[in-house]
């Protein structure tokens, strides 16, 4: 059909883990996750030796799929679910290890990393040299280069190379380069989770356009509301498998419904759908109610502790670790955070295991399902360990206020005390 311009069969990525051959492009955050994967074996066994550790790993298999002229496609799945992968190899970045990909046009991609900037040169020359590669002529670019540095926000650093950039700005201008080359396929990866709201909004703006000029998008992401704004079909990967390739709205369902499943059908310590460096994992969660009882459904207004049973699989011991408790509620948004660095209350933990207690008083979240994600991060830089949907949490009513009302749980999902008065 001549109006397919992607063609993805049986498409399989195999990787050997544990074993130090590095592809071309590896990514440092590949590194650090193939590093977490050896240590999270060894903290399952402790006989066990990540060094003589080999073993085969289908990031992607038998994946078939085709992709129209001008579809918006939202790539959904868990962390390691084969998302960057597929991306990767349709930008070309990896090949397959099985399988065949034909694609009809030009195509520009923002990936997590391997971007096809050149750390050495200025952001001018890079603009540039993404332009050459994806076949414009030097009128062709130099037309669009004032729009693309404006829509960066990175004129004052034009001759910088961008090594210098914060990860902010390099976000910002790969993006740029991406979507204002006119490439015939726009490739986007998380990245743009990096950069702020604004940015993050300006930035599905303008996918928005891109598709609407009738070129073909496709969109990773974890914010199920990004997806359900710019994409209009929806495929689900799971365990690098192609789950579900249907409307954006049916693949989000399916997807939320799945992530609760997980939570209850997969003991914490078992989970392998993490992120981080693996120094620290976090292998159970607990809510006690006041007397110290675990209780699997909560009341809005009542105390409660959580109870975070971690390893520490270093040597040593780790200061500054910011902890957090992140709550989402059934749409996946993000409504309330506990975490230890709001209140200077960092922590140090020693070289072994042990439980952390977050105690909360007056639950300010209204009746509904809500599902809990645990992040570990050192001094906030480096990433220990990050789980979503580490555990439902089902708030069925309570009395917050003191007088009965539940709030309005279907409008608002977070509670707050007022004091009501006329002057
Ligand atoms: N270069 C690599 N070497 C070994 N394993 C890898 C490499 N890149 C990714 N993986 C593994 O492949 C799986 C899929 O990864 P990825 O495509 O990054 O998932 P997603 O983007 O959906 O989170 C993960 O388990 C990841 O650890
Ligand atoms: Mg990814």
């Amino acid at each position: 059909m001549s109006d397919t311009v992607i063609r993805v069969e049986n498409l399989g990525k195999k990787y050997i883990i544990g074993h130090q051959t590095q592809e071309r492009y590896t990514a440092l955050r590949d590194v650090i996750a193939n590093g977490a994967k050896g240590l999270f074996k060894s903290f399952r066994n402790p006989k066990f030796k990540p060094v003589n550790y080999q073993e085969e790993f289908w990031a992607l298999k038998d994946v078939s799929f085709e992709i129209k002229q001008g579809d918006r496609v939202g790539i959904i799945g868990r962390n390691g679910a084969g998302k960057s992968t597929l991306l990767k190899i349709l930008s070309r970045i990896t090949e397959p290890t099985q399988g065949s990909i034909k694609i009809k046009g030009r195509v520009a991609s923002l990936l997590e990393v391997g971007t096809g900037f050149h750390p050495e040169l200025t952001g001018r020359e890079n603009i540039y040299l993404n332009g050459a590669i994806l076949g414009m002529s030097r009128i062709d670019i130099k037309r669009k280069f004032d729009e693309i540095v404006a829509f960066a926000e990175v004129e004052k650093f034009l001759d910088t190379p961008v090594k210098r950039y914060s990860s902010g700005m390099y976000v910002r201008l790969a993006f740029a380069v991406a979507a204002h080359l006119e490439p015939e396929i726009l490739i986007v990866d998380e990245v743009l989770a990096v950069g702020d709201a604004q940015f993050q909004k300006k930035c599905l703006g303008k996918m928005e356009d891109v598709s609407n000029e009738g070129r073909t998008v496709i969109f990773v992401s974890h914010q199920m509301s990004a997806i359900q704004s710019l994409c209009t079909r929806g495929i689900l990967l799971k365990s690098g498998n192609l789950y579900l390739d249907s409307s954006s709205q049916e693949a989000i369902n399916v997807y939320l419904e799945q992530a609760y499943t997980l939570a209850d059908d997969i003991p914490l310590a078992e989970r392998k759908d993490r992120g981080g460096s693996g120094k620290v994992r976090a292998y159970s969660i607990q809510i006690l109610n006041i007397e110290g009882n675990e209780v699997s459904s909560l009341q809005s207004g009542k105390d409660y502790s959580f109870k975070v049973g971690y390893f520490n699989q270093t040597n040593e011991y780790l200061n500054d670790v910011v902890v957090s408790l992140d709550i989402f509620d059934d749409k996946s948004n993000r409504v309330l955070l506990f975490r230890t660095n709001f209140t200077n209350s960092n922590l140090n933990l020693d070289n072994k295991s042990g439980y952390i207690l977050c105690n909360i008083e007056n639950l300010p979240l209204a009746k509904g399902s809500y599902r809990l994600a645990i992040f570990f991060s050192h001094a906030d830089a480096e990433t220990l360990d990050y789980i979503e949907d580490a555990v439902n949490i089902t708030v069925d009513g309570g009395d917050f206020f003191g007088t009965g009302s539940e709030g309005l749980p279907s409008h608002c999902k977070i509670l707050a005390t007022t004091k009501w008065s006329k002057i």
